[in-house]
């Protein structure tokens, strides 16, 4: 059967992110406001909300972004919607606070990482922030920025995060500062600096890039990531049921944002505090867009999953509207039908053929 997540709102236990102090979040769980869950519904035909590289946007665009994160930021911290709550979402999936009681096992705990959900939930999840974002500014077609990082031009941090000045609400101090711009980033990191040129690090990195969706993410299975269903323990780090993005260059992002002199390599480098760093939804942004562009490749394999238990798993948000909704899987296969897109940059994807 399908992972079915439970009602986020009072099915919610007590997280733990860890060993190291001082955490800022063990209770991860949003906040009770009385709702019912709803049925999802899509939204209407809009105009599509274009998401755009975060190294090359425009004035009104970066202004945009900025405006909203800060309406987010001036929420009390008990509003579904405020930047807190939204940080816990992903603590609360990912650190132990939900358990698969909907499926019959409330001692098994949900883990929405290391597996074929890896995809769709980060999916859902920007879907409502961007959605969120905009209504906090009236902007029906807000989007949100993408961190290009496969591509050259995007290769470090994108400035508009680095900023330390005028309350810059993008920036998060608990970053590894030793990364900020110019530094180029590397796709590989897991901890060890490396020595190389920024032309060699480029040059790794698109290689890095077309081994993550080409190489090892060849079929279904090797991309998203494998199988995970009701009755099945969390899936860990090390287990290979980890897809290539997932495993490669996503978690490498996080690593080589977070703080290294943070206990849990905060803010980035640990779930419980990812969403704390604005950079998080750029970074998965792009996540997303590495989804759609190995569809759009257009090899055999390159196909999403038809399995029912991957079709059929479900979570809970809090919607633009506050209201508590159901979604699944196979509802976020066709972005267009969600209501956005991305603005790609010119010209053939830099990392196509980058063979080793
Ligand atoms: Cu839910 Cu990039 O992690």
């Amino acid at each position: 059967n399908p992972i079915k997540t439970p009602d986020i709102t009072t099915l919610c236990k007590e997280a733990y992110p860890g060993q190291g102090e001082p955490l800022r979040t063990i209770k991860c769980c949003p906040p009770n406001i009385g709702k019912e869950i709803k049925p999802f519904v899509f939204p209407k035909k809009e105009r599509a909300r274009r998401r755009w590289p975060a190294h090359d946007g425009s004035r009104k665009q970066v202004e945009k972004y900025k405006n909203a994160v800060r309406a987010m930021r001036a929420l009390p911290d008990d509003h579904p919607h405020s930047f807190v709550n939204q940080a816990k979402f992903h603590c609360a999936y990912c650190n132990g606070g939900y358990t698969q009681v909907e499926n019959g096992f409330p001692d098994i705990e949900i883990q929405i990482h290391n597996s074929w959900l890896f995809f769709p939930f980060h999916s859902w999840y920007l879907y409502f922030y961007e959605r969120i974002l905009g209504k906090l500014i009236n902007d029906p077609t807000f989007a949100l920025p993408y961190w290009n990082w496969d591509d050259p031009a995007g290769m470090m941090m994108p400035e508009i995060f680095a900023m330390e000045e005028d309350n810059n609400p993008l920036f998060d101090p608990n970053r590894n500062r030793g990364h900020d711009p110019p530094t180029i980033l590397n796709l590989e990191f897991f901890g060890q600096e490396n020595e190389y040129s920024n032309e060699t690090q480029i040059e790794c990195n698109l290689i890095t890039v077309r081994r993550d969706l080409i190489t090892n993410g060849c079929d279904t299975i090797s991309f998203f990531g494998g199988a995970y269903v009701a009755g099945n323990p969390p899936p860990g780090t090390r287990d290979d049921s980890v897809g290539s993005v997932e495993a490669g260059s996503h978690t490498a992002m996080h690593i080589w944002v977070g703080d290294r002199n943070r206990p849990l390599r905060e803010d980035m480098g640990n779930f419980y505090s990812s969403g704390y760093d604005p950079l998080f939804f750029a970074h998965h942004s792009n996540v997303d867009r590495m989804w759609k562009l190995w569809k759009d490749l257009d090899y055999r394999g390159h196909k999403d999953p038809t399995n029912p238990d991957w079709l059929n798993a479900s979570y809970v948000f809090y919607d633009e509207n506050q209201d508590l909704v159901r979604v699944y899987n196979k509802d976020c296969v066709d972005i267009k039908k969600l209501g956005y897109e991305f603005k790609e940059p010119e010209g053939p994807l830099p990392w196509l053929k980058s063979r080793p």
